[in-house]
C-alpha cells in the first residue's frame, strides 16, 4: 500500500523524536513492501514564529487530504505564563482536532516490568495493568462560548454537549471494550452537571446494545482516587474532554514515565497520532527526550492502516529496548541512551537487523547499525 502521512514535528522535544517515529515507520513499511510518503506542516509555536499563525491554512489543506498525521508536541514557555497572549500554540492543536473532527482521543495506558520501580506506587498495585481512555475530543468546555467582561473582571467558559457527540464516541468505546475485557466505565460529575446526566443517560441507552459489556459509573473525583489506588479495576474508561485530558495526565504516571505514553485522535477522515507528552522545553535539542511515546504513537498508526504484524514488531522492540536497559535518561539518569540511539536501535530491531547477543559498548557508541 501507498500512504500519505503528513509530519508535524511541533514544539521543543516535538521534532527529535518525531525524527525516531519515522525512522521507525520506514523500518516498518519495509518489511511488508509498503510506501509512506511524508509532507512536513507547521502547527504551534514553531509556526507562531514562522507565519505568525498557529495553525496555517496550508496545514489543515494537508492534513485533509492525509492518509494519517503524526504530530510531535506542542507549546513554549513564552506563552504559559502571559494570559494576555492573543495567539497562543494551543490554538493551533485545538483548531485542528475541529478542522478534522478528531472526536475521540485513545489514550492506552499499560505498566512494564522493566519500569515498575519508577512508578510512584507500589508494585503490587500496578503489575498488570491494562486500560484504555476514551477521551471526548471535540466539544464541552474546551470549545463553549467564551467570554471575558469588558472591564476584565467576569469570565466564563460554557460546557456544551450534544447527544451525537456523547454516541459516536460511546459506540467506539463499547466496541473497544468488546475486543478487550468486556468492561467500560463512564466517568462523570452527574450529581451537579446536567452534561455529565445527558452523558449517563445516553450511555445507559446504548449500553442496552451491548449487553456483553458490563457498564460502570464513577464520579470524577472518586475515579481520579481509584486510579491511584487500585488501576487494575478498569478496562475502558469513557469521559468527556476536560475529565479526560486531567485524568489521561493523571495515569501517565502510573507506568513510571510520561515519555512513554501514545496516543490516537480519531474521527471521520485522517486520523491524528502523537505522544501524549508536553513539549518539554528543558530538553529541547539535547538528544536525551524518550522517543518511546512517539514510537508508540507509530505503532497505532500502523494498526489504524491494518498493518498489525507491523505494529506488533514495534511494540515488541520498543520492550525489547527496555528489558536491555537500553533506556532514555528519564528512565535511568545514570546509564542512559541518547534518543536518536534508541530510535536506531528500534528501526534496526524492527528490521531484523539486531542478532541476539548485542554487543551493549558498540551501541554506547552509537553504532547500533553495525554490532
Ligand atoms: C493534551 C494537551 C492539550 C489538551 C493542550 C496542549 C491543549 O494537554 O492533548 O492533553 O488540553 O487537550
Ligand atoms: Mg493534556
Amino acid at each position: 500500500m501507498e500512504k500519505n502521512i503528513v509530519v508535524i514535528e511541533g514544539d521543543g522535544i516535538g521534532p527529535e523524536v518525531t525524527r525516531q517515529a519515522i525512522k521507525v515507520l520506514n523500518a516498518a513499511a519495509q518489511l511488508g513492501g509498503n510506501e509512506f510518503n511524508y509532507k512536513y506542516c507547521l502547527m504551534g509555536a514553531d509556526a507562531i514564529d514562522k507565519t505568525g499563525n498557529p495553525l496555517p491554512d496550508e496545514t489543515i489543506e494537508a492534513c485533509l487530504n492525509s492518509d494519517a498525521i503524526l504530530f510531535g508536541a506542542i507549546g513554549h514557555p513564552k506563552y504559559d505564563n502571559d494570559p494576555t497572549a492573543k495567539v497562543r500554540p494551543e490554538q493551533g492543536l485545538l483548531k485542528l482536532r475541529k478542522s478534522l473532527q478528531l472526536f475521540a482521543n485513545i489514550r492506552p495506558v499499560s505498566t512494564y516490568p522493566a519500569l515498575q520501580h519508577l512508578s510512584p506506587l507500589k508494585s503490587k498495585n500496578i503489575e498488570n495493568v491494562d486500560f484504555v481512555i476514551f477521551r471526548e475530543l471535540t466539544g464541552g468546555i474546551y470549545f463553549g462560548k467564551k467570554e471575558l467582561d469588558a472591564d476584565g473582571n467576569r469570565a466564563s467558559d460554557d460546557c456544551v454537549y450534544s447527544r451525537e457527540e456523547i454516541e459516536r464516541i460511546a459506540h467506539l468505546a463499547f466496541k473497544q471494550a468488546q475486543q478487550r475485557r468486556h468492561k467500560l466505565t463512564l466517568v462523570d460529575k452527574a450529581n451537579v452537571l446536567e452534561t455529565s446526566r445527558l452523558w449517563r443517560k445516553v450511555v445507559q441507552e446504548l449500553a442496552t446494545g451491548y449487553p456483553d459489556v458490563k457498564v460502570d459509573f464513577l464520579f470524577v473525583d472518586n475515579a481520579a482516587m481509584q486510579i491511584i489506588l487500585n488501576p487494575k479495576q478498569f478496562d475502558v474508561i469513557l469521559t468527556e474532554n476536560m475529565f479526560g485530558d486531567i485524568l489521561s495526565d493523571e495515569a501517565s504516571v502510573i507506568s513510571g514515565s510520561l515519555g512513554l505514553l501514545p496516543s490516537a485522535s480519531i474521527g471521520k477522515g485522517a486520523a491524528l497520532f502523537e505522544p501524549i507528552h508536553g513539549s518539554y522545553p528543558q530538553a529541547t535539542g539535547k538528544d536525551i527526550a524518550n522517543p518511546l511515546g512517539s514510537i508508540l504513537s507509530a505503532a497505532m498508526l500502523l494498526d489504524h492502516f491494518g498493518l498489525h504484524a507491523e505494529a506488533t514488531k514495534v511494540r515488541e522492540a520498543a520492550d525489547w529496548t527496555l528489558q536491555n536497559g537500553f533506556v532514555t535518561k528519564d528512565i535511568d539518569p545514570i546509564n542512559f541512551y541518547f534518543t536518536s540511539t534508541i530510535g536506531e536501535l528500534i528501526a534496526d530491531y524492527v528490521g531484523g537487523k539486531i542478532p541476539g547477543d548485542v554487543h551493549k559498548d558498540n551501541i554506547e557508541l552509537r553504532k547500533s547499525t553495525i554490532i
